[in-house]
């Protein structure tokens, strides 16, 4: 089939490769010329596995292009794949998405269905429809259809090849069948229903996600302080095949594109309707606060973090992606400045995105050795495979305090035991070097490090924190 995706981002470039990959004949539309350009010399703009493979496998079925008329002229299907970020009261903004529905309205030229993959608020698509019937002029028409898309950044091509299932949202059958047949090398079963019903499905099923992270962060924060193991907690719940072991992993909070937005979209949706949704708005009351806790914690040990070095691992908002919308990584960093710290970051994925958010004021190291040498607070944000195949004693080895807080639960704790450094997790208990007590009643703990020049005053008395 001949197929228009407008806007190659995450979703957008996924789907292209993903449909070339299919057989089918793909011209991508990206106003950005900076992205662009890349397309155009077979580079993928976008970090994420198996993507410039495809575009190299595929080339002869690829095009990339900014004109919304070359690739609408003659499509089937037009794909809208265009960000819908937050507005500032919460909402989504709609803007690329009306832009690019207009845009294909003005150029199509002969029938089509124009599927909206962009994640859009319950009734987006009527509005479209109605946007189609106003504005095609030369006897046209276009249906609109919702396929809303469940790929998880890092390994979105084979979510989308292999995912658990489609959903398509249609108002006719000739939509429905266009649709199938896109879809006609997919396996899995495909959910045909209506569009408000297919948008709400998207919506439901993000803000869900949302709610396990945050439910297993709050049951983290308080092992934190009865002294039990999250990690264990998960495994236990995890294995009740009426919870599932995915989302449940206890952390610093979610962030990225979706999670953040949508539960805001749907809060947002609701009270629109005269009805408050209190289950995400706590999901992301809790996540709000789960997000700032390393820097909390990081108080444990230095009350004053001016001119001290911190070294933070990971910047990205989960490991496979150089995505940074959201990341909880960012709010710490400022905060870090902010305190006067002295800030060195290690993040395989680049630094040209955090180069703009902080000019001039990090450090962006080439290995976590350097990022890490010197440091006297070490804080890991993202579960990169190379944080956790970092051996626990090289942070003894390479930091002037070895203090290593862990947003992402990195390590075992018997890995890190006989390491020599202070290891402060998420939902488990602290492990330290050498605890001697200075006295039975205190809430004082003396702890030595191996390469500590001086010896550091730990308060085991955590009401101060969160
Ligand atoms: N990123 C994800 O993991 C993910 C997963 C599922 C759904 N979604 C949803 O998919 C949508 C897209 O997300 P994304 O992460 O791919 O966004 P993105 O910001 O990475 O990509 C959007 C792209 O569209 C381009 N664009 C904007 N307006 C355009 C226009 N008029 N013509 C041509 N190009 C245009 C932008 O330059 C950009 O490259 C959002 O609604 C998002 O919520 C995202």
């Amino acid at each position: 089939m001949k197929i228009a995706v407008v806007g190659t981002g995450y979703v957008g470039l996924v789907t292209a490769v993903c449909l070339a990959h299919w057989g089918h004949t793909v011209t991508c539309v990206e106003s950005n010329s900076q992205k662009l350009s890349l397309l155009k010399s077979g580079q993928s703009p976008i970090f994420e596995k198996d993507v410039e493979k495809f575009m190299w496998l595929y080339a002869d079925r690829l095009v990339y292009t900014d004109s919304c008329r070359e690739a609408c002229v003659d499509a089937q299907v037009v794909f809208i794949c265009v960000g819908t970020p937050e507005r500032e009261d919460g909402y989504a903004n709609l803007k690329h998405v009306f832009k690019a529905a207009e845009q294909v309205a003005d150029n199509v030229s002969s029938d089509c269905v124009c599927v909206v993959k962009s994640t859009v608020p319950i009734g987006t698509n009527r509005k479209l429809e109605r946007l189609f019937s106003s504005k095609v002029r030369n006897g046209c028409t276009v249906e609109v259809a919702s396929n809303p898309e469940f790929l998880s950044q890092g390994t979105a091509v084979y979510d989308f090849l292999f995912g658990p299932r489609v959903v398509i949202g249609v108002a006719s059958t000739r939509s429905e069948e266009v649709l199938k047949n896109v879809y006609a090398n997919y396996t899995g079963p495909i959910i045909v229903t209506d569009r408000q019903t297919a948008e709400m499905i998207k919506y439901a099923s993000n803000n869900f996600l949302a709610l396990k992270i945050s439910y297993i962060n709050e049951i983290a924060n308080l092992c934190e302080r009865v002294g039990a193991d999250v990690e264990t907690v998960s495994l236990g719940m995890g294995m009740d095949s009426r919870i599932g072991k995915q989302f449940l992993r206890a952390g610093i909070g979610y962030g990225g594109s979706c999670f953040p937005k949508d539960t805001k979209a749907l809060h947002w949706l609701a009270k629109y309707h005269d009805y408050e949704i209190k289950t995400v708005k706590a999901a992301i009351e809790v996540n709000e606060n789960q997000k700032m806790l390393l820097f909390k914690k990081a108080h444990r040990y230095y009350q004053n973090l001016e001119g001290l070095t911190v070294a933070v691992l990971g910047v990205t908002f989960k490991p496979d992606t150089d995505d940074l919308r959201d990341a909880p990584s960012l709010q710490n960093i400022a905060l870090l400045l902010e305190a006067g710290a002295h800030v060195r970051v290690w993040d395989p994925s680049g630094y040209d995105s955090l180069k703009i958010l902080f000019p001039h004021s990090l450090d962006c190291c080439d290995t976590i050795p350097e990022a890490i040498s010197n440091a006297e607070l070490c804080m890991i944000m993202t579960e990169w495979k190379q944080i956790r195949e970092f051996a626990p004693a090289e942070y003894a080895k390479h930091m002037k305090a070895p203090v290593v807080i862990d947003g992402r639960n990195c390590y075992s704790p018997e890995s890190v035991k006989n390491a020599g450094i202070v290891y402060d997790s998420i939902g488990r208990p602290r492990i330290l070097p050498i605890v001697e007590p200075a006295s039975a009643e205190s809430t004082q703990t003396t702890l030595v490090c191996r390469s500590f020049p001086a010896v550091l005053s730990v308060s085991t008395d955590h009401s101060h924190l969160y």
